[in-house]
């Protein structure tokens, strides 16, 4: 087992300044902000101006992580960017935020998960780090679903948003500074017989479009709550744990109902659950770090503090990370 840690240096966040109320929605679209608070508790979800590309989110949200970490942007080593929505089929879009950081070392690539994107990202990240094969790691989750959204689809148009987050990793001494600190343990996990459930209807290889955003959301509905309650149990065997060890639980923000639902498997009370979704809406790989830096913002989280996030996603994808802030 190696003996080095990442440990978390510091997270930042980015939505665009547009935010999209459920009775705006309803101008457009045949729905009611009833029906959606009802199903989903979302309320708002902000939506990338016209030209704000995922790019411009991550740029955003990685100055701001590297900013409250204290660290160079000329220190980091790797960027591992989760999206499903990238700017360009290729180049990676983390190319992209390494060149506007101004970065010129290290390695930079995507990490496609879909909704569990950042928890893929963050698990390849801490591997590098413990690896020594990188020092100092932005682990960015950043979309602009408001582009493959079919907007004329009530069932799904409604349920997702844009945004940004990122937090910096850095390698120390699991003996030293990192004792009992950093990444604790990372799950992965996939299940491809799942793709017709969650998927989108275009790509450069099959239509040469790039295609809308299809769902059955039931079927997802009825696998996130098993799938994630399974794997955050996982996770706490495998760090001899107990969910009420837990300080603090960072979901995948797609719907309060998931959420409310692995909870209750979990046995875990609602005020140790970090919850976003109401103002930000399902941002898939951007949900995690987003509600992991309003919670180390506003000063929920603290040093010390354990932390547990999970996510599930098309694929079907799903995993869990436990770190020790
Ligand atoms: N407004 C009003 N009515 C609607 C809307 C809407 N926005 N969307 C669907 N309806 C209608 C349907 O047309 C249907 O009407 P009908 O009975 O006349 O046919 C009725 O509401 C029920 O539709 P269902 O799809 O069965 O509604 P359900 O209770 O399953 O709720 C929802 C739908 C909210 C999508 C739910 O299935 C869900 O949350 N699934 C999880 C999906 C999810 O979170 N996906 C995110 C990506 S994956 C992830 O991140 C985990």
């Amino acid at each position: 087992m190696s003996d080095i840690r990442s440990l978390v240096r510091g997270c930042g966040a980015y939505l665009p300044s547009r935010a999209l109320s459920n009775s705006e929605l309803a101008q457009s679209v045949d729905t009611s902000d009833e029906w959606i608070v009802e199903r989903t508790g979302i309320r708002q979800r902000h939506i990338a101006a016209e030209g704000e590309m995922t790019s411009d989110l991550a740029c955003m949200a990685a100055g701001r992580a590297l900013e409250a970490a204290g660290i160079d942007a000329g220190d980091i080593d790797l960027i591992v960017l989760a999206t499903s929505t990238p700017d360009q089929t290729f180049p990676a879009t983390a190319t992209v935020v390494q060149a506007r950081l101004g970065i010129r070392q290290g390695a930079a690539f995507d990490v496609q998960a879909v909704c569990s994107g950042f928890i893929y990202a963050l698990a390849v990240a801490d591997n590098f780090v413990k690896a020594g094969q990188a020092k100092r790691a932005l682990v960015i989750g950043a979309e602009t679903f408001s582009r493959i959204l079919d907007w004329e689809d009530r069932g799904t148009c409604v349920l997702f948003g844009d945004g940004a987050g990122a937090l910096v990793l850095e390698a120390a001494k699991s003996n030293g500074a990192a004792a009992n600190r950093g990444v604790l343990s990372t799950h992965l996990h996939a299940d491809g017989r799942h793709h017709d459930a969650l998927y989108v209807d275009g790509g450069p290889s099959s239509t040469r479009t790039t295609g809308y955003l299809r769902m059955n959301g039931r079927e997802v509905f009825r696998h996130a709550v098993t799938n994630l309650a399974r794997v955050v149990d996982e996770t706490l065997d495998a760090n001899g744990l107990t969910a009420a060890d837990i300080d603090w639980l960072v979901p995948h923000q797609a719907n309060k109902r998931i959420i409310d639902s692995t909870a209750r498997k979990l046995g875990l009370s609602s005020d140790k659950i970090v919850l976003t979704v109401d103002r930000h809406g399902n941002t898939s790989a951007a949900s995690v770090p987003l509600a992991l830096s309003e919670a180390v913002g506003d000063g929920r989280i603290q040093e010390g503090d354990l932390v547990l996030m999970e996510a599930m996603g098309g694929g079907f994808t799903w995993g869990a990370a436990l770190a020790r802030w």
